[in-house]
């Protein structure tokens, strides 16, 4: 994180590598994503010490010469493969190993591809008019994505739900233990989106009871959910567009969980949930689970906040991001909560959770 604060010591040499890898930087993203869609990473992975030919690969994968060459060419200024001049082979460089082997490495390349990479050429248009100005190639009528969630064709749809359970779900383990280190015998979930943390908190604890809350498109994935689990029970469900309406008054919760929700506002449209939290949910603390880039030990996770912050701003509504704790704090201050507890780096995601309780 260092680097983040002081400035870069590069030679011009070195800048000006950097500064082409970002003026070609799509033409390095496809030709490495084809290289894992094709399997030719694979296939060389599979010679191990061996290495490959340009020719073996083209034949045992039916590909065109030509193609597999282009693609390996690519492959070596992007350090991606290696090779060797006196057999002719190719052989996998770590990256080229983490490419194919890395789950987070997947989840971003595909969430990047299926979701983001068309919308994106608009970002410029979606800082200056401050809208989601990517999001019509999925939709002309909806001014956000949350909505058409559940709706998205595929592969999008698909590689949304994973980049969104990927961090979530690493975390939501060691959440649980500390949450139920309090006995709460009733929790709020705002932005339950699938139902998967209620799943989890509901089997977790045979007594605890739930209520769930989002827009009435993820209600009814989430109610479906839940359904097919035999835990309806134990749920009550809320349909409520927290920009446009109140959360009706909710009695004797112990928690409101949020997570990965507040992101998916502006700075003022936080404020107001969380005054609307404030009010409907008398006595109950708050459990934010949210990523901040200011506060990762490690840069590749402050660099993926940052990277991926982006489809809020061109895909999602034009107006939120993964926020910088600086930031964030002083908002739950604004609104009259103070953190009571805070745990940072919870697994791989990254995420931070803050126990707050009115001030
Ligand atoms: C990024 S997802 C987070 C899902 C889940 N909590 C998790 O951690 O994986 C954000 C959720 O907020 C919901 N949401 C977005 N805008 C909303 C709004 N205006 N009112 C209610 N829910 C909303 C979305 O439908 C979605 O389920």
């Amino acid at each position: 994180m260092n680097k983040y604060y002081s400035e870069a010591k590069l030679s011009a040499y070195e800048a000006i590598h950097e500064a082409q890898k970002i003026a070609l930087g799509p033409f390095i993203f496809q030709a490495s994503r084809s290289l894992v869609k094709l399997g030719i990473l694979n296939k060389i992975e599979d010679q191990a010490e061996a290495g490959l030919s340009a020719k073996s690969i083209s034949e045992d994968l039916s590909l065109p010469l030509y193609g597999v060459k282009v693609l390996l060419d690519m492959g070596l200024s992007a350090g991606i493969v290696w090779f060797d001049p006196e057999t002719e082979r190719y052989h996998l460089n770590k990256v080229g190993h983490f490419l194919i082997n890395d789950e987070m490495t997947r989840v971003n390349m595909n969430f990047a591809h299926d979701v983001n990479y068309a919308g994106l050429a608009k970002l410029d248009e979606a800082i200056t008019d401050q809208k989601a100005a990517g999001l019509g190639e999925f939709s002309k009528e909806h001014e956000t994505i949350y909505p058409i969630i559940s709706q998205l064709p595929e592969p999008a749809k698909t590689s949304w739900f994973e980049f969104d359970h990927f961090y979530s779900d690493n975390s939501f383990d060691r959440v649980l233990d500390k949450l139920f280190s309090f006995k709460p015998k009733k929790i709020v979930d705002i932005g339950c989106n699938t139902g998967k943390w209620a799943l989890k908190v509901l089997n977790y604890d045979k007594d605890v009871k739930m209520i769930l809350v989002d827009l009435p498109q993820q209600i009814a994935v989430a109610k479906e959910n839940l359904k097919k689990a035999g835990l309806l029970e134990r749920v009550e469900f809320k349909e409520v567009d927290l920009l446009s309406q109140d959360i009706p008054q909710i009695e004797s919760a112990d928690f409101v969980f949020m997570s990965q929700f507040l992101d998916c506002f502006s700075d003022e449209q936080i404020k107001m949930i969380l005054s609307k939290v404030r009010k409907s949910c008398e006595g109950a603390s708050l459990a934010i689970l949210e990523l901040f880039w200011d506060r990762q030990k490690h840069e590749t996770a402050s660099f993926v906040m940052n990277a991926t912050s982006l489809y809020f701003t061109a895909m999602a509504n034009g107006c939120s991001r993964f926020y910088s704790f600086t930031d964030f704090k002083s908002y739950l201050s604004e609104e009259g909560f103070n953190i009571d507890e805070q745990v940072d780096q919870i697994a791989i995601g990254g995420h931070s959770l803050l126990l707050c309780s009115k001030k």
